[in-house]
């Protein structure tokens, strides 16, 4: 159903990488919703994933850009500018990536190398984008922006390893950017944490089937869908959630409110 929450407004989605990825359900709602989209997602996911047939059945722009890069933000940029003759008025950061994840390495056992390519792709970037984008005027006043997290950045999942501390430091960033945006251009910054969610990034981790079926019974709605989260993110891009800024926002079925539930005790 649509609502027509986003008509008029204009807005970037990364990280919609094929038709399982948060980003790709967010794209979809969001352009139901009314709202004109550009997409983007790093040159190597052209080659891995489906994004360009996903811009194809929205009919919108697809800009490749490595978001670790500071010239590939600042040409993204451009771009959104000319498409949209204006700035934007939401962002959607739906990012994350890690080599120690990928490769096995336990948390205590890190390569550091990678650890700095996890901090780079999963949070800085997402600094690099408000950075650039607000040194490029592209957000309109009022606007809303929104990324991705998971309740690790808070307690300990050891299997989902240095992402932890990506997810710790991309909530702090929200935060710090969310003031200065806010008092300059009354610009909204959110995070969602998200339930464990089958997707690529999601199943890389280790051990994501146990617990994904953990937390679904640990949640007394069970774990909220990749659909259910678009319909949020809809609800914060829109004008309905003007005062809400600065806050990691649970999308998770009531998880991150458990203790126990009684079905694991049995
Ligand atoms: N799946 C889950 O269980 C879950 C739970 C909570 C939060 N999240 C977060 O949701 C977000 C989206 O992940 P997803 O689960 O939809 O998986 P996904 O694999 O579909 O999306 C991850 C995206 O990151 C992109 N990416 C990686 N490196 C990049 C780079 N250098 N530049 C630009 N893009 C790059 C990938 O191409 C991909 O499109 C991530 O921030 C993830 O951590 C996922």
């Amino acid at each position: 159903m649509s609502y027509g929450l986003l008509r008029g407004k204009k807005g970037i989605i990364t990280g919609a990488l094929d038709e399982r990825s948060i980003a790709w359900h967010v794209a979809r709602r969001a352009s139901e919703e009314g709202a004109t989209l550009l997409l983007t997602n790093a040159p190597v996911a052209m080659r891995l994933g489906q994004p360009s047939a996903l811009a194809q059945r929205l009919g919108v722009p697809l800009v490749p850009a490595d978001l670790t890069q500071i010239a590939d933000i600042e040409k993204l940029y451009d771009e959104a500018l000319k498409y949209f003759g204006g700035p934007i008025d939401f962002l959607l950061h739906s990012v994350g990536m890690s080599l120690n994840v990928r490769k096995g390495k336990a948390y205590p056992d890190i390569d550091y190398e990678f650890y700095q390519k996890t901090l780079d792709v999963s949070a800085i970037s997402f600094h690099k984008l408000l950075q650039i984008g607000r040194r490029k005027e592209a957000f309109a006043e009022g606007g809303s922006i929104v990324a991705l997290s998971y309740i690790a950045a808070q307690r300990v999942f050891p299997k989902y390893n240095d992402m932890s501390d990506a997810k710790a430091l991309l909530e702090s960033i929200a935060r710090m950017f969310g003031y200065f945006l806010g008092k300059e251009r009354g610009i909204r910054v959110n995070i969602v944490s998200q339930s464990p969610t089958p997707t690529t990034a999601g199943m890389g981790i280790e051990g994501f089937q146990a617990m994904y079926e953990y937390a679904h019974q640990m949640s007394p709605l069970g774990n909220a869908s990749a659909e259910a989260c678009a319909d949020f993110i809809v609800v914060l891009f829109s004008d309905l959630t003007r005062g809400v800024t600065m806050q990691t926002l649970y999308h998770d079925g009531g998880f991150s409110a458990m203790g126990v539930a009684e079905e694991l005790l049995r």
